[in-house]
């Protein structure tokens, strides 16, 4: 399989002839490929809530198709009873996860369709809402190409890139942010010696990286979380490259849990650590990393789900936060698709972004 081969297993497509949802299972990969058909919302939100689809650029796209689905039968309501129930179902939606703010953000872009075409009838404003999330879906295509383009500027042939989590393709509707440079790379003939964290506990590196990466014909190794350390001791990475669930204002980043511990290392090992951010990620109304919310898991995910057999103490306390924030300081850059951002990030994001 090659990098474009890789774009023909969709991670989120709707199914226009019977108005369903098809989501690429993530939590049967790497040993089966199975897309599930989903109509009510009560399945949309569990395939987020539990990581069927999942990746912040593409829990937004299903939030946004989930969101239009849910309402698409109510062409018949007045438009205060469809508001209504419109505002009902974003909010079941944005509830299924806390961090990531690429959901409560495309959900807030399809409640601006709705109320920007409020004084259309209501058949009307359903096909608008679809156009909508059509739009996300295609911008993030977009998105991830523009990252690839800016970030492969910082890669050279050859290099060590250490990943953490999957913020490949399958976390996105293309290339992915994290990885995007590396498909663009391989796209212009460039080879790198990729490394993937495991990512305890649910395994989103061995599991959904190791196979996409695998996949695309890249030349990928597959570590624990624990051996980042030596691998840079030995001089085997040039660069981290990793996505990001919500940036604060200050540069402070919400990633998958053990990312700062791997921004840390970086630093002391002298190494380029990118994040790679959509600007939909980018949330400045948050100022630190103080006040983002980390989603706290089931305990399950650390001492049973991945073994024959429990491996952990009955009633053992776990502790499972399912995200950690690093530090702006930890940082070298972000690689956004409007360009590459450097410190100081607050002033460098506002004059990108505003
Ligand atoms: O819990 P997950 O698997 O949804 O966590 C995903 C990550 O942490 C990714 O790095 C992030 O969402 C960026 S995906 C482009």
């Amino acid at each position: 399989m090659s990098v474009e081969n890789l774009l023909s297993l969709p991670t989120v497509r709707l199914n226009e002839e019977d108005h369903t949802l098809s989501i690429l299972d993530q939590t049967q990969l790497p040993s089966k490929t199975v897309y599930l058909r989903l109509s009510e919302t009560e399945e949309m939100y569990e395939a987020i809530a539990r990581l069927k689809v999942r990746g912040a650029p593409a829990i937004g796209v299903a939030a946004a198709y989930s969101l239009y689905l849910s309402v698409r039968p109510y062409a018949h309501y007045s438009f205060e009873e469809f508001s209504a129930l419109f505002e009902e179902k974003r909010r079941y939606l944005d509830s299924a996860r806390p961090t990531a703010v690429n959901l409560s953000w495309a959900l807030n872009r399809m409640r601006a369709c709705l109320m920007q075409h409020r004084h259309l009838p209501v058949t009307e404003i359903i096909i608008c809402l679809k156009n909508e999330a059509d739009s996300i879906k295609e911008e993030d295509t977009v998105m991830c190409r523009s990252i690839g383009q800016h970030g492969v500027k910082l890669l050279k042939p050859n290099w060590g890139i250490l990943t953490h989590c999957n913020a490949g393709h399958l976390a996105t509707s293309c290339f992915g942010t994290a990885l995007a440079p590396v498909y663009t790379g391989m796209e212009q003939g460039m080879q790198f010696h990729l490394y993937a964290d495991e990512t305890r506990p649910l395994l989103q590196g061995a599991r959904l990286t190791a196979f996409e990466l695998q996949k695309a014909g890249a030349d990928v190794t597959l570590l624990c979380d624990n051996m980042a350390a030596s691998l840079m001791a030995k001089g085997r990475i040039n660069a981290v490259l990793v996505g990001c669930d919500r940036v604060a204002a200050n540069g402070d980043t919400a990633n998958k849990i053990g990312t700062s511990g791997v921004a840390i290392l970086a630093k002391y090992y002298h190494i380029p650590f990118y994040v790679c951010a959509p600007s939909s990620t980018i949330d400045l109304n948050c100022c630190t990393g103080k006040e983002i919310v980390i989603e706290e898991r089931n305990p399950d995910e650390v001492t049973e789900m991945w073994y024959n057999e429990r491996m952990a103490p009955p009633h053992i306390k776990v502790y499972n936060p399912a995200f950690d924030v690093t530090d702006f300081s930890l940082i070298t850059a972000f690689i956004t698709e409007k360009g590459i951002v450097y410190p100081p990030f607050k002033e460098n994001f506002k004059k990108l972004f505003s």
